[in-house]
């Protein structure tokens, strides 16, 4: 399963790929709107820099013509550009065209199995169920997870499942039972996942005991 920043923090992104935990990145409009820059082109151009790989980047325009174009600007930017477009008839028009094009597409806010499959079938890369936001209205949104995962294979699709919106761990544990292929997450969850309570308290254990015999903390090898 890879894990992808849910960020337009270049810091965080950094951060991340430093600890060798982050295979790309997601952003979207309300996360650039986090960073309160004057210069969205050199942003987005520092992001694509510092990700090892895919990096979305979403449409602000929400009709046929204003995305295909737009969509053309973001894949112009470098070859681990991918194109974010919300899931809408004029959406799912242009993400056949951009299949055409050979331009890769993440097809976001989706809510439904449903959509998922039909963004799958215009040619998506990668469907982005929103399972936090479910969580929010009452629903199981890693549900869906399970729905879309027996769809695609149902029909061999291999458009990739990457669960976004995602809130704690428990939501990264349960998209790698099911099998998603990608998580996207925030920063803050991507800090708490490699921590136990039990792997600190062993740790300071160990600490203490080796000062019992070596009270100055010699390694002596
Ligand atoms: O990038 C899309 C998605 O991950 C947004 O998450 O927390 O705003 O529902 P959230």
């Amino acid at each position: 399963m890879k894990i992808f920043l849910d960020t337009a923090n270049v810091d965080e992104i950094r951060q991340g790929v430093e600890w060798g935990l982050v295979d790309g990145v997601t952003t979207n409009p309300s996360l650039a709107s986090k960073e309160k820059i004057a210069d969205f082109s050199s942003l987005v151009r520092n992001i694509l820099k510092v990700t090892p790989g895919p990096v979305s980047i979403e449409v602000v325009a929400t009709d046929y013509n204003g995305m295909v174009q737009q969509a053309g600007k973001i894949a112009a930017l470098g070859e681990n550009a991918v194109v974010k477009i919300p899931m809408t008839l004029d959406g799912l028009k242009a993400i056949r065209t951009l299949k055409e094009k050979r331009i890769p597409v993440n097809c976001t806010l989706i809510f439904s199995p449903v959509q998922a499959l039909f963004a799958a079938k215009s040619g998506a890369e990668y469907v982005s169920p929103f399972v936090g936001r479910l969580d929010d209205i009452g629903e199981d949104g890693m549900f869906i997870i399970e729905q879309i995962k027996t769809i695609f294979a149902n029909y061999n699709i291999s458009t990739k499942i990457l669960v976004a919106s995602i809130r704690n761990p428990v939501h990264v544990l349960r998209s790698a039972i099911i099998g998603a292929d990608v998580v996207t997450m925030p920063f803050e969850v991507l800090k708490k996942l490699p921590s136990h309570p039990k792997t600190d308290e062993g740790l300071a254990r160990f600490m203490d005991d080796w000062k019992k015999l070596f009270p100055t903390g010699d390694f002596p090898l």
